[in-house]
């Protein structure tokens, strides 16, 4: 495997709006990212992966862009950004940027001037197709609940949206609108950006002919993703944007793959991959419901442990994931993924350990490092996100009662990533002097950076831990290249695993205990005799290791090197 600069890494997801504000308007901004640059460097960040800064609308929080050549006003200007590049590089920090290129606006110019000629030359840079039997071209469900299809006013003609109405899809079909695109990816490229996060990728490939499905709902439709599944051929287009642009420029990218069809992870993220690396969504995938949050399943701790090592085997060969346990499209991995009785500090350092250790490039979302948690609302208004306002209808719809509705929200929003970060446990958490456009988790007080950045047995101070010996001199090869080799499965909420350099023989024991009894973890007798047998890490002083038994109470959680 040939190697490349980003294997050895550490990102960090910032949603600029909630991360910190420094004017007083409730919302995040670039001085407050440069202001915060120390801190992650010293957290041992190498990547920041910016969510969209683009001019926009807002309505789904930047991913829908107006100018994919300006900064929205709200985090500030051109120059504020260039200085932080500027900062980020005197630091030797990468900065990567979201890349929404399924669909924009319907605030972007292009979208405006097709609207106004629908017959015109940018009518052709979106899906403008003539309705069936003065209805919509087909039955697909979007993303954020409703038809696919909206009416071009004044047409019979209908534009096309995954998601909102308000992010119309772009035609990768045509060529001119491909080539606008690449001109802009290398113009921020040419600035100096390390790369993008690739969104919501899968989607630029349609099928022609826009057929209806066999109905998945009582509303008649079915969810888009069964059009997305068929189409076939968006390596030519994944590859042709490869070429045009980052290879160019050894940028890093990380794609945003759902959906993608068996037996494509080499085409994905292969040596000759589409990307550099995309993220493992094999665990959240688990809890989809069937027809939304509202039958969503909860997390099993064996098929989420086994689910996470399956895909660490089918990626070994290939190249490298991107690993993560939250994101701003997700609740907090903390309160997804630890059992009840390890919702505490200690499970919290337990999660990351198993989690950062495996191989990939881990990427830590705002918050995560300080184990920021979910966020219980009262009611529906104090919700913002488009996907939840859609989801806690549906389970309205589907018979449940108001605090049903709520606790699928409180399990799933996306705003429970979004609430701003807790830097202190002064008024908004330190994150504004204002009103924060999405209200604090009210637990600031208690979950905050300023507490626990000189308290040694904080959250925080073990992410550090963590990373840097993740990154050290001695072990940095062994976590970046090792094998993962499952271990003590059969233990009863034991998720440990070894990480192998084939070449020296070395290995690594990472190992936690998120069941809620004590276990006994017998390692080889060659470990014996190894006087470099050393228990590198653990949340808990009291971990006993001793004549080759590894013993972990409930979260409790070493990584010992043998
Ligand atoms: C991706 C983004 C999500 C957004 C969607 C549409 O899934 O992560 O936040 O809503 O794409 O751009
Ligand atoms: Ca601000």
């Amino acid at each position: 495997m040939n190697k490349k600069w980003w294997h050895d890494k550490i990102a960090y997801q910032i949603y600029p709006k909630s991360f910190l504000d420094t004017n007083g308007d409730g919302i995040g901004d670039l001085r407050g990212i440069i202001s915060k640059l120390d801190y992650l460097k010293d957290l041992g960040i190498d990547i920041i992966w910016l969510s969209p800064i683009y001019k926009s609308p807002f309505v789904d929080q930047g991913y829908d862009i107006a100018d994919y050549y300006s900064i929205a006003e709200e985090f500030g200007t051109m120059e504020e950004f260039d200085e932080l590049l500027d900062e980020a590089k005197k630091r030797d920090m990468h900065i990567v940027m979201d890349l929404v290129a399924n669909h924009c606006s319907d605030q972007h110019e292009w979208f405006r001037k097709a609207l106004a000629d629908p017959e015109g030359e940018y009518a052709d840079y979106f899906y403008f197709v003539k309705g069936k039997d003065g209805k919509e071209p087909s039955n697909l469900r979007g993303y954020f609940g409703g038809s696919i299809w909206e009416p071009v006013p004044g047409t019979d003609r209908y534009y096309l949206h995954m998601f909102a109405k308000e992010q119309p899809d772009l035609n990768w079909e045509n060529p001119k609108m491909r080539r606008d695109l690449y001109d802009m990816i290398n113009w921020w490229l040419e600035k100096g950006l390390a790369g993008f996060r690739i969104d919501a990728i899968i989607n630029i490939k349609k099928t022609p002919e826009f057929k209806s499905y066999e109905p998945d709902g009582p509303d008649g439709m079915v969810f888009c993703t069964k059009m997305v599944e068929e189409a076939q051929g968006i390596g030519e287009f994944l590859q042709e944007l490869k070429r045009e642009t980052f290879d160019k420029y050894d940028a890093f990218t990380v794609g945003e793959v759902f959906n993608m069809k068996e037996d494509e992870l080499r085409e994905f993220i292969g040596e000759e991959g589409h990307f550099s690396t995309m993220f493992d969504f094999s665990a959240h995938s688990l809890t989809f419901g069937e027809h939304g949050w509202y039958d969503a399943k909860p997390i099993e701790f064996t098929s989420w442990r086994d689910t996470l090592l399956k895909s660490q085997k089918d990626v070994e060969s290939i190249g490298f994931m991107a690993n993560i346990i939250e994101n701003h499209d997700e609740p907090r991995g903390v309160s997804r993924y630890l059992p009840e009785h390890a919702q505490n500090d200690a499970g919290k350092k337990m999660l990351a350990t198993t989690s950062i250790l495996l191989r990939g490039i881990p990427f830590v979302f705002q918050g995560q490092e300080i184990g920021m948690e979910n966020c219980r609302r009262s009611d529906i208004s104090e919700y913002n996100d488009i996907n939840t306002l859609d989801q806690y209808q549906l389970a309205m719809d589907a018979g449940c009662t108001k605090e049903e509705a709520l606790q699928c929200c409180y399990e799933n929003s996306r705003d429970n990533a979004r609430t701003p970060m807790q830097w202190s446990d002064g008024p908004n958490g330190g994150f504004t002097t204002g009103t924060p456009w999405l209200a604090m988790n009210p637990n600031f007080t208690e979950i905050n950076v300023e507490d626990q950045l000189n308290r040694p047995d904080s959250v925080l101070s073990y992410y550090k831990k963590l990373i840097s010996l993740r990154k050290s001199e001695e072990y940095k090869e062994i976590f970046t290249y090792g094998s993962v080799e499952p271990a003590f499965t059969d233990l009863p909420g034991i998720f440990a695993y070894w990480r192998v350099d084939e070449e020296t023989g070395r290995k690594i024991l990472v190992a936690g205990n998120f069941g809620n009894q004590p276990q006994e973890l017998r390692l080889e007798a060659s470990a014996q005799d190894n006087p470099e047998t050393v228990l590198l890490l653990s949340n808990d002083e009291s971990v006993a290791y001793r004549d080759l038994i590894l013993t972990l109470k409930p979260c409790q959680c070493a990584v010992i090197s043998v």
